[in-house]
């Protein structure tokens, strides 16, 4: 008898006798985080303040004012939360290093608490069977770099670099795999283009430098790694979303192409390729600063060998003949968020297709619920997007692990508090840490190294 695994009964013959979908032997299970929005703990111990700090404490910024002061008190509770992990069953963690507690002003001497903080959470991994995932950069910039231009200038992505440097003769010995950059697309879109999220700009010409910066910090943060004993394996962690057209017109194909550049392959193909889409490039005038900030050489530096790369799906992108982008499917309580586990099958198997046989991991998956325990519906997610990860896998994609995003509850960004992520609830006025629903079926799914189909 194949085991259920909470699924929704449906009526479907093949589905109310539901097979058992293995995964392969030492498939990776894990869940995913970032410092700002867990940690907490923010002026203490010496950590330096990021731009989000700034940008969060700024008026009209967040839901509610929210900010990531004390967040889910991570920094506090490691402890606690290491031995949820193990209870989970969890075999890998992917994690933040906050830039601005291991070098306050964004440079100079290592803060050593900082440090000990990122060992002993390594070292609770490590002695608990579970393997850290370490990403350099989730958005929080040092706030004392911002204000000499942060990421606009140049100078940003070697300052990253050496940072980077200092984190792997630190832990280059414990850690397997490094992310250098989170979803670089959303400091461009939303940090620069939108003024969302910090540091709050609007300028798009000012983005796509920002954007090249990142991507060269990238690759100098590679060669670092390169350049030590260190044995780890390392890549980027990016944002991807498979692009459709909304109709049957040849406009809105075109469109569809036009935004599979912004989406997926700006960002792919100077990391696996070495080179900037012909026809993203094409579109920023001949005076566009971009063109001027790409350096002689820089494309060698950030198309170097990347060992694997980290792909965040959280949903595809619909585009009309007019370029608009529409919902084709439901959303969940994030409003941009359209809900398609087939899109991640259509998403690792081309990027497979297009980039060769890179090993892939799931660095984020995941959607918001409501304040509850009960979340039924993220369990349907779950389930839905391992079912599409397990065919691609089938299909022959080399997908080692699966983090779903979010271990807690947390802080997220200008939403603050209202969304909740998590599949285990935090209560922030306790900080008291409750399973939910999809922790108890995620713990099953992990014993049982599978789901059912
Ligand atoms: C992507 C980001 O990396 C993460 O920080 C965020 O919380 C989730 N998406 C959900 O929006």
């Amino acid at each position: 008898m194949p085991l259920t695994d909470g699924a929704p009964a449906s009526t479907d013959p093949a589905k109310t006798n539901p097979a058992e979908l293995v995964f392969p032997a030492g498939f990776g299970w894990g869940a995913s985080t970032s410092a700002y929005q867990i940690e907490g703990a923010a002026a203490e111990d010496g950590r330096g303040p990021s731009v989000w700090d700034v940008f969060s404490h700024e008026q009209g910024r967040t839901r509610d004012g929210d900010t990531g002061d004390v967040a889910a008190d991570h920094y506090h509770r490691f402890a606690e939360d290491l031995d949820i992990m193990k209870d989970l069953g969890l075999t890998s963690y992917r994690f933040s290093i906050s830039w601005s507690r291991i070098l306050p002003t964004g440079r100079g001497t290592p803060n050593t608490k900082g440090l000990d903080f990122y060992h002993k959470l390594v070292d609770g991994l490590l002695t608990r069977g579970i393997a850290p995932v370490a990403t350099l950069f989730h958005w929080d910039t040092p706030q004392a770099l911002q204000e000499i231009g942060g990421w606009e200038h140049r100078d940003c992505a070697k300052r990253f670099a050496d940072y980077a440097a200092t984190m792997f003769a630190a832990l280059g010995d414990k850690v397997p795999t490094w992310l250098t950059l989170n979803e670089p697309k959303t400091v461009v879109d939303v940090g620069y283009t939108a003024g969302v999220h910090a540091p709050g700009k609007r300028d798009r010409q000012l983005a796509n430098v920002v954007g090249h910066h990142l991507l060269l910090g990238h690759g100098l943060a590679v060669q670092a790694l390169r350049g030590t004993t260190a044995e780890g394996r390392i890549g980027p962690a990016l944002s991807l979303s498979p692009t459709y057209p909304a109709d049957e017109s040849d406009a809105a194909r075109r469109q569809a192409t036009v935004a599979d550049a912004e989406e997926n392959r700006r960002w792919l193909d100077p990391v696996l390729l070495g080179r900037y889409p012909e026809d993203w490039l094409a579109t920023q005038p001949a005076d566009a600063p971009l063109r001027a900030a790409i350096k002689d050489g820089d494309l060698a530096v950030i198309g170097a060998k990347n060992d694997l790369v980290g792909v965040n799906y959280y949903g595809p992108t619909h585009v009309t003949g007019t370029g608009s982008r529409v919902m084709k499917h439901p959303t969940s309580q994030a409003t941009w968020q359209e809900v398609d586990p087939d899109g991640l099958f259509d998403l690792l198997t081309r990027i497979k297709r297009d980039y060769g046989d890179i090993p892939l991991i799931i660095t984020e998956n995941g959607m918001p619920t409501k304040n509850a325990t009960q979340d039924q519906d993220r369990i349907t997610f779950l389930h839905d997007h391992l079912v599409a990860a397990h065919r691609a896998i089938q299909a022959g994609v080399r997908l080692e692990t699966y983090h779903l995003w979010s271990l807690l509850d947390n802080f997220e960004w200008a939403e603050g508090y209202s969304q909740r992520w998590g599949i285990i609830h935090v209560d922030y006025k306790t900080q008291q840490r409750t399973r939910k629903a999809s922790a108890d079926w995620y713990q099953t799914v992990i014993a049982r190294n599978g789901v059912s189909s």
